[in-house]
């Protein structure tokens, strides 16, 4: 039989190679998935991955797909968990995960393997994905967690990686950069300048602004100052421009899945500047009620995505929703980036629902001042209504 394993060439996933085939017996195929992790993280991992004992290291790249089916829909949602977080790391795991289910079938493995710590959110959501997509797999997580890394991996001739491994916990694609762990876990501690690495500290930002124009179709981002971009290719663009300014650093305390609360700091600039392009569209686009509610379920959808329910009918349906409601979301948004934010300058849109000979303050044709009167009158009449019965009772 044989095992299809998520496989960095980290020195954690690498112990998993022998591990895995001296407890089961099995041949174990690595996976790595390309999401826009840099090209370094890729580098000789297939001679890595056979001197660990692999049978064969299977490489895909998934930065279009990663972008378009899982960053792009994320963003029309408007999907932020807890306030802030533009759920980098949740939205890659789905993509990766799926296929890993893929190469499992196409190498006839039976089985997948991860190596995420079971106190984190990773562990769920590919587990998850896995369960949605193959009921029959079986999945095989952090067997070596209790033995020293280093010693096992010398003991079974594992490439150690020369590099020193980093003090966080980071991870990385094309939307965002994560990190974790060390001297973050204290809440009370500020991050250091030198862990930043996607987006420079904003008082080191240049002092001239930057003007810079989204066209968005329905939603989705199309293009920066009209030149039209591929997925993977418009957000690297951003992400280089943005992190230029500054721009997407994101420090948090967030509730994790499993209960426990976790510190993290993300850096998504290119993330930044297209939430902020395609909310400010909205508010030509949606009219109140739209907006209202698509935000209630904004939420939802985070959390979903959060918690590693991707492939969940519920998520799928209220994507369903998402596009439906931002098919007019249609224009571009012109912002200026400066010192770490991003400031809306103007924004346009052919379904716009804003007109000026309504909106100005000139008396018009289609809304009629006087009007409003009467509307007033019965929109607070249950204000009135209660006025009243508070004054005959005499009392608050
Ligand atoms: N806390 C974030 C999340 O749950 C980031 C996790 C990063 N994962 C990692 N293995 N370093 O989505
Ligand atoms: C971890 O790898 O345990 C931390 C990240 C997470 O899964 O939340």
């Amino acid at each position: 039989n044989k095992v299809v394993l998520a496989y960095s060439g980290g020195l954690d996933t690498s112990v998993i190679v022998p591990w895995l085939r001296e407890n089961y017996g099995c041949e174990v195929v690595c996976f790595t998935a390309d999401v826009g992790q840099g090209i370094s993280e890729l580098e000789g991992l297939e001679a890595k991955a056979k001197a660990s004992g692999a049978c064969q290291l299977v490489v895909k790249d998934l930065t279009q797909e990663f972008v378009k089916d899982y960053v792009y829909p994320c963003l029309r949602a408007g999907a932020v968990y807890e306030r802030k977080y533009l759920l980098g790391t949740s939205m890659a795991r789905p993509v990766i995960a799926k296929a890993m289910v893929d190469v499992a079938k196409e190498v006839g493995a039976d089985a997948v393997a991860h190596g995420c710590t079971g106190k984190g959110n990773d562990q769920v959501r590919f587990e998850l994905t896995f369960f949605s997509l193959n009921p029959d797999l079986q999945v095989e997580w952090d067997i070596t967690g209790r033995e020293d890394a280093i010693e096992y991996a010398k003991k079974h001739n594992v490439p150690v990686p020369v590099t020193k491994k980093s003090i966080y916990s980071r991870d990385r694609n094309l939307w965002h950069l994560s990190h974790e762990g060390d001297i973050l876990e204290d809440p009370r501690n500020e991050p250091k300048k030198d862990m930043y690495m996607m987006a420079v500290d904003p008082e080191d930002a240049p002092n001239k602004p930057e003007y810079l124009e989204i066209g968005i179709v329905s939603g989705i981002p199309v293009s920066i100052n009209g030149k039209e971009l591929s997925p993977a290719s418009l957000l690297s663009e951003l992400n280089e421009i943005g992190g230029r300014h500054g721009i997407g650093r994101i420090d948090m305390v967030e509730n994790r899945l499993v209960g426990m609360k976790s510190r993290g700091v993300y850096e998504t600039p290119g993330g930044t500047i297209l939430a902020a392009a395609c909310r400010e569209l909205e508010s030509l686009t949606l009219d109140r009620e739209a907006i209202q509610f698509k935000d209630t379920r904004a939420l939802k959808y985070a959390e979903l995505v959060y918690a590693g329910r991707w492939f969940d009918p519920l998520r799928e349906s209220m994507d369903a929703f998402m596009e439906n409601i931002t098919k007019t979301t249609t224009g571009s948004v012109m912002l200026k980036l400066y010192k770490g934010s991003v400031i809306v300058a103007s924004r346009k849109s052919p379904y716009s629902l804003y007109r000026e000979d309504i909106s100005s303050f000139e008396s018009g044709q289609i809304y009629d001042q006087a009007d409003a009167a009467g509307f007033i009158k019965l929109y607070g009449l249950p204000m009135r209504v209660r006025a009243m019965l508070v004054k005959e009772q005499g009392k608050k």
